[in-house]
């Protein structure tokens, strides 16, 4: 089985990782990959998606998996041209992955298919944007991709008319409109879910750290850590959110002629009312994906394969007991910006974790940091505390220069 998996970060290590361990004998190949995954898949260049699909002709690649979220909307999209030359594509196609990247296109269709969601406006300018403003607290997105960083939660209108600045005057984001939302409270859960068609199978529930800072404080960043736990919510929270949220989005996307094969991710907020979207993503989360899939038993390869050719088999995997922890270390002045080329050492000594690398590269000194987010440390224990336990034992022997890192990791929200 041939396998190419689209992406360079920690999530695509964590996938890859899991695919060479659920078949060693595949071929992976990572497009772009980076040097951390080269150890474990072939890295392919290519100079755009055309080039892509025509190296995976060439190679006979049996299945594409999309880990990264930009080709999905890239050009034709990835699902699209795979689609066109009979590649088997797990993630879904162009039209679909507009859930993702937009924001406003995702908010209607929540609104349509009547799944809890906050109140909200669309806005096309400053003006009518502080027009929709009823009240603050109020949350403001920008309608695009941005990284995690188009989101802002404003207090007061000082704050409100700074991010509409950076939104329609300075264009930060680039071209776009503006959701005007509602302001939630409660704790947050990432639902992860393997859709095919009119098939689901939900997976193992996580939680990330979205603040740079300990207390959830400071600005937002690509997310500083995870923990993941079939305990993380109970089971009849889980029938409740297929129930209400995963099922009317399943036909919800059949009645919209928007067939989707990948994995769908939910962000949800557990309000006093009942757990409402946030957002929707057509991928694996970042850093969930580090914590979730070092539990994933059985054949995971023969899963994803399947799923994308139409048919999901849930019992093909399951989940293991126990709590998974990820812990994100970031290098200095993330998230407003990044510094590259600080040496890490200790990765040899991270003994009973994994490390899977987001952003780094080899240099002369063995691996340094390439990127804001650089290491991803996981460990897995019966309980969560033997859990956060060993993945930070291991999280604090890597160092180097500036190294960023939350010490409340799967102890926030909890306690
Ligand atoms: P999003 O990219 O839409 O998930 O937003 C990023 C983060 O902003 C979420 O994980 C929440 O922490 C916060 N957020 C988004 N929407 C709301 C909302 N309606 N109320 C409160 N917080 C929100
Ligand atoms: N963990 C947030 C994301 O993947 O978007």
């Amino acid at each position: 089985m041939k396998i190419l998996v689209t992406g360079k970060g920690g999530r695509e290590h964590a996938i890859l990782t899991a695919l060479r361990e659920s078949a060693p004998d595949a071929t992976l190949f990572a497009y772009p990959g980076s040097d951390a995954i080269a150890d474990i898949a072939t890295r392919v260049e290519a100079k755009d998606l055309l080039d892509l699909i025509a190296f995976m002709q060439r190679e006979n690649i049996d299945l594409c998996v999309a880990g990264e979220e930009s080709y999905l909307v890239k050009d034709r999209g990835l699902a699209n041209l795979c689609a066109e030359v009979g590649i088997p594509c797990w993630g879904p196609f162009k039209e679909a992955a507009q859930l993702e990247a937009s924001k406003a296109f995702a908010k209607y269709f929540l609104q349509r298919h009547h799944i809890p969601t906050a109140a909200f406006s669309v806005a096309h300018t400053k003006h009518e944007a502080l027009r929709g403003i009823t009240k603050y607290p109020v949350v403001l997105k920008f309608d695009g991709l941005a990284a995690g960083k188009g989101v802002a939660v404003c207090q007061d209108e000082a704050s409100a008319i700074e991010f509409l600045d950076e939104v329609f005057t300075k264009r930060s984001f680039g071209e776009g409109d503006l959701i005007v939302e509602e302001c939630l409270a409660g704790p947050e859960v990432s639902i992860f879910v393997s859709v095919c068609d009119d098939q689901y199978h939900i997976l193992m529930p996580a939680r990330d750290y979205k603040r740079i800072g300990d207390g959830d404080e400071g600005p937002n960043t690509g997310g500083m850590g995870a923990v993941a736990s079939r305990q993380l919510v109970d089971e009849a929270f889980l029938a409740g959110v297929a129930e209400n949220i995963v099922k009317p989005t399943v036909e919800g996307l059949i009645k919209d002629g928007l067939p989707y094969r990948g994995f769908l991710y939910f962000g949800l907020m557990l309000t006093p009312s009942g757990p409402q979207v946030l957002e929707y993503n057509c991928r694996f989360g970042d850093p969930e994906a580090e914590a979730v899939l070092p539990m994933v038993r059985g054949d995971f390869v023969s899963y994803l394969f399947h799923a994308a050719n139409g048919e999901l088999k849930p019992d093909l995997i399951h989940f293991a007991e126990g709590w998974s922890i990820c812990v994100i270390l970031a290098s200095a002045g993330y998230p407003v910006s990044s510094r590259n080329g600080d040496v890490i050492s200790g990765l040899e000594n991270a003994n009973g974790s994994r490390v899977f690398h987001c952003g780094t590269k080899r240099g002369d000194q063995g691996f340094e940091t390439n990127g804001g987010r650089v290491l991803a440390v996981v460990a897995q224990g019966v309980t969560r505390e033997e859990a956060r336990f060993k993945a930070y034992e291991s999280a604090e022997v890597i160092t180097f220069e500036g190294r960023q890192r939350r010490t409340d990791i799967a102890k926030l929200h909890f306690e």
